[in-house]
């Protein structure tokens, strides 16, 4: 039933456990992928293995111009982008105690990842899909932080990735007439790199307790979701944010 053939998906933060998996599986139901991250020999590996329905872009997304050329750079190589998958973003610690400078210093760098990324990444995509015939589709990684909250050394991680739900909630309201539509996804503990300090200190086992199914995701079961909104399939939920958190918390 999805069906991604002849569709263009730009995927940032392609060579982690979320991109890379939402990467293989847009290219399992027929799409075209292009893939970004910061990080080379992995988004080359992943590149190398789906071969030719992948192209690479390296580019920091904590820089806001190389965020923009990335969108245009995205746009050349097939003319045009159907599907946009925000996914890109980090997770350092600021803690409450450290001095203001370094506490400023991780919330400019998580903003300028988590959030302002996204943004001008959705900005140049609202222009883009408005010209296009069939329009366009949004899908940003946001995260249950935004509505559960965050550990206290995170603060900047919550209310980057509430801004995030509100921007698509924007775009969804503002923009659909042009064709656009807009969804988040707001995972809980997924079992990626991300979570590596968590995994470290705590154990998986941790955050599994905490989830209804007694066991935290994996990254394919984001990746399921962000097919299934690619596909179109669920145009008029657009706005929405689907909760993928196994039921640790329940809005
Ligand atoms: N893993 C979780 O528990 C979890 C929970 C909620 C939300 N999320 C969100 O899901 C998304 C993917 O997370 P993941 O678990 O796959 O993490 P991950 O760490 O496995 O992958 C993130 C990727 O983003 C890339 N990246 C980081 N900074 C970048 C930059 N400046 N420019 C380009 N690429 C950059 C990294 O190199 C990495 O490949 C993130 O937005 C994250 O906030 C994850």
């Amino acid at each position: 039933m999805i069906d991604l053939r002849d569709r263009v998906v730009l995927i940032t933060g392609a060579a982690g456990g979320i991109g890379s998996a939402t990467a293989r599986t847009i290219v399992q139901a027929g799409g075209a992928v292009v893939l970004n991250d910061v990080s080379v020999p992995p988004l080359r590996a992943l590149a190398d293995e789906i071969g030719d329905p992948a192209r690479v872009i390296v580019a920091d997304l904590g820089s806001g111009h190389a965020v923009d050329a990335l969108w245009r750079d995205a746009l050349a190589i097939h003319g045009r982008i159907d599907v946009l998958v925000n996914n890109a973003g980090i997770y350092p610690e600021a803690r409450l105690s450290d001095p203001l400078d370094d506490w400023l210093r991780v919330w400019q760098r998580s903003l300028a990842v988590n959030l302002l990324a996204p943004a001008i990444l959705c900005r140049a995509a609202v222009a883009t899909f408005a010209g296009q015939p069939d329009g366009g589709i949004v899908i940003n990684l946001a995260s249950r932080a935004a509505f559960r909250g965050e550990d206290p050394d995170y603060w900047h991680y919550a209310a980057a990735k509430a801004g995030v739900v509100a921007l698509t909630r924007t775009i969804a309201r503002q923009n659909g007439r042009q064709g656009v539509t807009a969804f988040a996804i707001a995972p809980g503990y997924v079992d990626t790199a991300f979570n590596h300090v968590y995994a470290e200190q705590v154990g998986v086992e941790g955050a599994a307790r905490d989830t209804g199914l007694g066991e935290v995701a994996q990254p394919q079961d984001v990746a399921n979701v962000v097919a299934f909104l690619a596909s179109g399939l669920a145009r008029h939920a657009t706005g929405t944010t689907i909760d993928v958190n196994g039921a640790s918390y329940v809005r």
